[in-house]
Order: structure tokens, then C-alpha cells, then sequence
């Protein structure tokens, strides 16, 4: 058991925050069938609850979840039982040759564990082997500048059964985003307590893309998927390996 999206966050994050991954899901089938990729395998990594797992799935790819959380494993399982799903940390589990493979959400920002840019630079040349020719890795990050400097910035979130407090701070000098998350959630009569601390790694656009360009990639970014607006300091990765480069 990890100490990030545990039962109760990865059931408010499933029924309440779902519209990340579901707005974003035309605008990346729209990517993924504009390159004519075939129907074949896609990983998620951070795949949460499964809701894009769910949409993959029914426009008939076969598709490998991996989440580093295990309730959000088990809530994924129930969604799509065809699907295939694994609890690992996605920056160093194994990844099978697939089409394409997909991460969205902010997952590759997340300092859950080492996100350092040698374990990136790692993470990036094993997608580039595991994918086909012509095969894209999507994803998104988050980059400096939702918070002002010095600012702590405190919301909530509420539905019939619980509530989510989110006090959110930057940390310039290190690059860091701390989100310290409390949810109060309806088990019976009484609301459940649980905290979590949540620090992501906010990217320098420029740095990530020359850190990925060296692994072969050819790399587009884009503040939106199709329609699909990110929030402020959000980015998009597009990566496409090329159709006929031949690397070792
Ligand atoms: C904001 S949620 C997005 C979930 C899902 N992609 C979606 O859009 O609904 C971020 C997810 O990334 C997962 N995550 C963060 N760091 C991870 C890591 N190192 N390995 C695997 N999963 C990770 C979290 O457990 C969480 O499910």
C-alpha cells in the first residue's frame, strides 16, 4: 500500500474529476487515428480509475493500465474487465511493445518517486523501443506558474458524500508543486478523514523536450487535446517515432 490516492482519494478523484481524462479523450483519438495508427495494444501509464482506459477500450484497442495506486487499480478493474491492468510505478515498469502509449493527467510530473531527469531520460528510450514505427507516446505536465511566488492558494471541492481541501504552494527555487489534500468522506453516519501530500516536479518546456529529442522522437507540444482546453500551466506532449529511423 502506497500513501498516494488511497481509497477514499481515488474514489473522489474517479467520481469527481473525471473530466480531465474525458474531455481529453476525443482530442487524443482524434491524434491517434489522424497517424493511422493500427488497432493494436496502448499502455496507460497512470491510468487512475480507468476512465481513458474505458474510451481506448471501446474504440477497440487492447489496452495495459498501470497505476502506482492500488484503489485506483481496483476501481479501473471493475470499469474495464477486459482491460488489462498492473499496480507499478510507471516510470520503471516494464513496457511491452505496444502502438502507442498514453499518460494523462500530469502522472509524469508526480515525485511519487524518482522523477529525476536520468530516470526520465530512462523511462523515454524504453517507450521509444517498445513502440512500432510511426508509434506516439501522449502526455502532459505540469510547468511553473499556477501559483504565484510566495502565495498558498486553499479550495474546495464538495459533493453529497465528501469533501476535498486542497492547499496548493510552488516552490520556485526547487521547481516544485506541493498539493496537501484532505478529504472527508461519508462511510455510514460519519464522515471519514484521510491526508495526503502530493509534491510534482513542474517542467521547463524547453529542457524536457531536448531531453526527450535525444532519445529519437520527434516532439510537437500543444496547450490543448482536439477541443479540450488544459488548464493553465499545462502542456501537452505529442511524440512520434519516426516511421523509418533504425536505432539499437
Ligand atoms: C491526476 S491522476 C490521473 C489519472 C488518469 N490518468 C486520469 O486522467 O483520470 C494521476 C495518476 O497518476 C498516478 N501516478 C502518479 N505517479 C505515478 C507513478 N510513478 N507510477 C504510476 N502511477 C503514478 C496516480 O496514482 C494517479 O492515478
Amino acid at each position: 500500500m502506497t500513501n498516494w490516492y488511497n481509497e477514499d482519494l481515488a474514489y473522489i478523484h474517479d467520481v469527481g474529476f473525471s473530466d480531465y481524462a474525458l474531455k481529453s479523450a476525443p482530442g487524443i483519438l482524434e491524434i491517434l487515428q489522424k497517424l493511422s495508427i493500427p488497432r493494436g495494444l496502448i499502455v496507460d501509464l497512470g491510468c487512475g480509475s480507468g476512465l481513458l482506459t474505458e474510451v481506448l477500450s471501446r474504440d477497440g484497442y487492447g489496452v495495459l493500465g498501470i497505476d502506482i495506486s492500488a484503489a485506483m487499480i481496483a476501481i479501473a478493474k471493475t470499469r474495464v474487465p477486459i482491460a488489462e491492468f498492473r499496480v507499478d510505478s510507471l516510470l520503471t515498469a516494464e513496457i511491452p511493445a505496444c502502438t502507442a502509449v498514453v499518460s494523462i493527467g500530469e502522472c509524469l510530473s508526480y515525485a511519487f518517486d524518482d522523477n529525476s531527469d536520468r530516470v526520465l531520460e530512462n523511462l523515454f528510450q524504453r517507450v521509444y523501443h517498445a513502440l512500432s514505427p510511426g508509434g506516439m507516446f501522449i502526455f502532459d505536465v505540469v510547468t511553473p506558474g499556477q501559483i504565484p511566488t510566495g502565495e498558498v492558494v486553499k479550495t474546495f471541492t464538495e459533493a453529497e458524500d465528501w469533501i476535498v481541501l486542497v492547499e496548493k504552494k510552488e516552490d520556485f527555487a526547487r521547481q516544485i508543486l506541493t498539493r496537501r489534500i484532505i478529504t472527508f468522506r461519508q462511510i455510514g453516519e460519519l464522515y471519514r478523514r484521510s491526508e495526503e501530500v502530493h509534491l510534482s516536479r513542474l517542467f521547463n518546456l524547453e529542457s524536457l523536450a531536448k531531453l526527450i529529442e535525444q532519445t529519437g522522437f520527434q516532439v510537437e507540444i500543444f496547450n490543448h487535446y482536439g477541443q479540450f482546453q488544459l488548464p493553465p500551466a499545462h502542456a501537452a506532449f505529442i511524440l512520434q517515432k519516426p516511421l523509418l529511423e533504425s536505432r539499437n
